[in-house]
């Protein structure tokens, strides 16, 4: 057995041995779909826009059209997109657990919707998903999804209080939804294995969960080619494609 093989094998004993498993994910796990990371040089999103001009309320307020049109872009981009084996691969993790009684949580920053399409059900969106809209003004959630606004077409109001209707994500400056966040950290404390999964580590408080999971005891598994503010402090560092590395640890669950 090679040194990675027996790596894999520790950690697939370590899932046997756990109670409680959570999962944070980043844009890095729908990069084998076809999905742009923010981050990276050259293909990452923040690299090529302003996050400034596109993704803060400032932003809306100035050029609600162009927000709009941006993030109708990317919902078209998403929804051509198909879950990759790394996505599959957590909707195995997650029946396994069920079958053993055992805790699972998939928190993830993603707003793509791709955990929900491959068939994980216990998923936490932590920035909100891109394909639905709220009212900008009283923030009620529109039955409206992004993708059926037509852009030659004025822009869609609430049906509540006729503000406009915006993407229901978090933007910068924005804080998470306090339910969401209060339920992800209960789920970092609760865990005795964590795995963090395509993401730079750099965002708050999404940033902070691993380390809670460590200080609570957890063990620490990232998955990242590349190596994140976050990498010195994990007990496993897999620095390879989720897409390749996930199936090859959950496939022998079970068996
Ligand atoms: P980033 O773009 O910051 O980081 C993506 C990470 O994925 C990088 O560390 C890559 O090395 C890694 N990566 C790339 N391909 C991978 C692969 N195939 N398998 C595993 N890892 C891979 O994205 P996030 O950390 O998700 O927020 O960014 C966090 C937040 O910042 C986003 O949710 C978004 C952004 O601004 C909002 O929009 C609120």
């Amino acid at each position: 057995m090679n040194e990675q093989e027996s790596e894999i094998r520790r950690i697939t004993n370590h899932i046997e041995d756990a109670h409680s498993i959570t999962v944070l994910t980043g844009a890095g796990i729908s990069a084998e779909s076809g999905i742009p990371t923010f981050r990276e040089a050259q293909q990452g999103l923040w690299s090529r826009y302003n996050p400034e001009e596109l993704a803060t309320p400032r932003a809306f307020r100035q050029n609600p059209h162009l927000v709009m049109e941006w993030y109708r872009w990317r919902a078209d981009l998403v929804q051509r997109a198909e879950p990759n084996p790394g996505h599959l691969a957590l909707v195995n993790l997650e029946e396994y657990c069920q079958g053993q009684q055992k805790e699972f949580h998939l928190l993830t920053q993603n707003v793509d919707n791709l955990h929900l399409q491959a068939g994980s059900t216990q998923v936490l969106e932590l920035h909100g998903n891109i394909h639905r809209l709220k009212c900008s003004q009283c923030g009620k959630p529109s039955s409206m999804s992004l993708s059926a606004w037509d852009p030659d077409e004025q822009l869609p109001a609430c049906s509540t209080c006729g503000g406009l209707l915006r993407p229901d994500v978090v933007w910068f400056g924005e804080n998470l939804s306090t339910e969401v966040i209060n339920r992800s950290f209960q789920a970092a404390r609760s865990s005795d294995l964590f795995f963090t999964i395509g993401t730079s580590a750099l965002v708050q408080p999404a940033a902070a969960l691993p380390a809670e999971a460590k200080q609570a005891g957890a063990v620490l598994i990232e998955i990242n080619p590349q190596q994140t503010p976050l990498s010195q402090k994990v007990d496993y560092q897999l620095p390879f494609p989720a897409g390749e590395v996930l199936p090859r640890l959950f496939h022998r669950l079970g068996g």
